[in-house]
């Protein structure tokens, strides 16, 4: 696999990512002093945060699902549907400095942030180091090198890469294979959206001449208007106010898809198992309360999620499928955790999912 795009104006160096790393764990780049990057990006969890939708600092609730970060410097477009976003450095901004919602809450507070990080030792030699050029903390140099260190993340190494690519016939788990053959099936299209390296049809590589895009409405809600889509449910079309963008999201990688529960742009859907029953129903139907109704009849539902039959069997085979997309490596390497020591004020009152 070639690595991702750079933009034209970094080069990637060890002083820059490690630099960047240092930035995504410290929780003073945050209003409260307990949110960092790594508070919705834990790395066991592939760099998503296990909750529905992400609290950011103060205990301000957002309306999306913190999506995984695993090959991030492979998406052409960033977040669930924005399809301005198209670099790191400038996704980065949001997070520091956006108010709808609040995550780190530094908007305002530019100059506190750059003299905070300028005092401390780390930094001090760190900077210059990254930037012999400009090697004060700005915004330039912070968002630069968290944009690095985000390309690092690259996890191509689950059971089935080792089954498929590596000769480790044994990798997969028999029912893992024959979840296999029905995600490749005509029968249940999933890799047609969910396809290539990355299992979605959105990608670029150094090498590829021009970026992969596809947003897609999966007949989650079953609502034509703009009214009644729950927040942050509009999905492309806040951005192209195009009717037929309402509920249209890029389509997420499935690499680690197993850790980072809950699902869909919104968290709305708790496990694997229902995902599949929700395809399977061509759209999921909600009973009653303010977003009640059968997706399946969503009039800007992509063609392809039309419904199948499927058995509890196959089900679990499919399950068996997705799991076997997990690179424990991944989750796990030393080059990629928080290289703070345990106290240190970058993480002292930091908040993290799992603990
Ligand atoms: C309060 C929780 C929270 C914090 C803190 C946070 N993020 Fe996120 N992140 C999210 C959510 C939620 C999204 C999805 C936003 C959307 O789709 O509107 C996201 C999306 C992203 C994406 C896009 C991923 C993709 O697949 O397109 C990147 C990259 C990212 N965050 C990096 C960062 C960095 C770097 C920081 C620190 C500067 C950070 N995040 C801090 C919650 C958070
Ligand atoms: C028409 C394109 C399309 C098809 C076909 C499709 N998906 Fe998806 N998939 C998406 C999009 C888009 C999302 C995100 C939707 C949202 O959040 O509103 C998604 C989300 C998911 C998620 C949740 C991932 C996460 O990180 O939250 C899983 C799991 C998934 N799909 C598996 C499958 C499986 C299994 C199939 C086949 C049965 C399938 N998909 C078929 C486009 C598609």
């Amino acid at each position: 696999m070639p690595p991702p795009p750079v933009p034209d104006d970094i080069t990637m160096s060890p002083e820059l990512v490690d630099l960047g790393r240092h930035l995504f764990y410290d929780a003073r780049l945050s209003v409260d002093g307990r949110t960092a990057c790594a508070s919705c990006h834990q790395q066991e969890l592939a760099f998503s945060d296990g909750r529905p939708v992400s609290v950011g600092a103060h205990g301000t609730v957002g309306h999306r699902n913190s999506p995984s970060l695993a090959n991030v410097g492979y998406m052409p477009t960033l977040t669930w549907a924005n399809p301005h976003f198209t670099t790191l450095e400038f996704q980065a901004l949001v997070p520091m400095f956006g108010t709808e919602p609040v995550e780190m809450g530094m908007a305002g507070r530019e100059d506190a942030l750059f003299a905070r990080l300028a005092a401390d030792p780390y930094y001090a030699e760190a900077f210059p180091a990254a930037f012999p050029d400009r090697p004060a903390p700005d915004l330039y140099t912070i968002t630069r090198a968290l944009g690095a260190f985000q390309r690092t993340l690259i996890s191509l190494n689950s059971p089935y890469d080792r089954a498929t690519y590596y000769g480790e016939a044994d990798a997969m788990s028999d029912a893992a294979r024959r979840g296999q053959a029905l995600f490749f099936d005509h029968r249940l299209e999933c890799y047609h959206c969910h396809s290539g390296a990355l299992f979605s049809d959105n990608m670029q590589t150094a090498r590829t001449p021009f970026p992969e895009n596809a947003f897609h409405n999966t007949g989650l809600y079953n609502i034509g208007g703009t009214g009644a889509y729950p927040a942050g449910g509009l999905g492309l079309y806040e951005f192209t106010g195009v009717a037929s963008d309402m509920g249209r999201f890029r389509t997420p990688s499935l690499r680690n898809v197993a850790v980072t529960a809950p699902y869909m742009h919104d968290g709305s859907i708790a496990t694997l198992e229902e995902v599949i029953r929700h395809y399977a129903a061509g759209g999921r139907t909600i009973p009653d309360g303010p977003h009640a109704g059968a997706g399946h009849e969503n009039p800007y539902r992509d063609s392809l999620i039309v419904g199948f039959e499927i058995s509890d069997a196959e089900i679990a085979d499919l399950t068996a499928f997705l799991e076997s997309l997990t690179d424990q490596d991944f989750l796990t390497d030393s080059a990629f955790a928080d290289p703070w020591p345990d106290g240190h004020p970058a993480n002292a009152n930091r908040v993290m999912p799992l603990n």
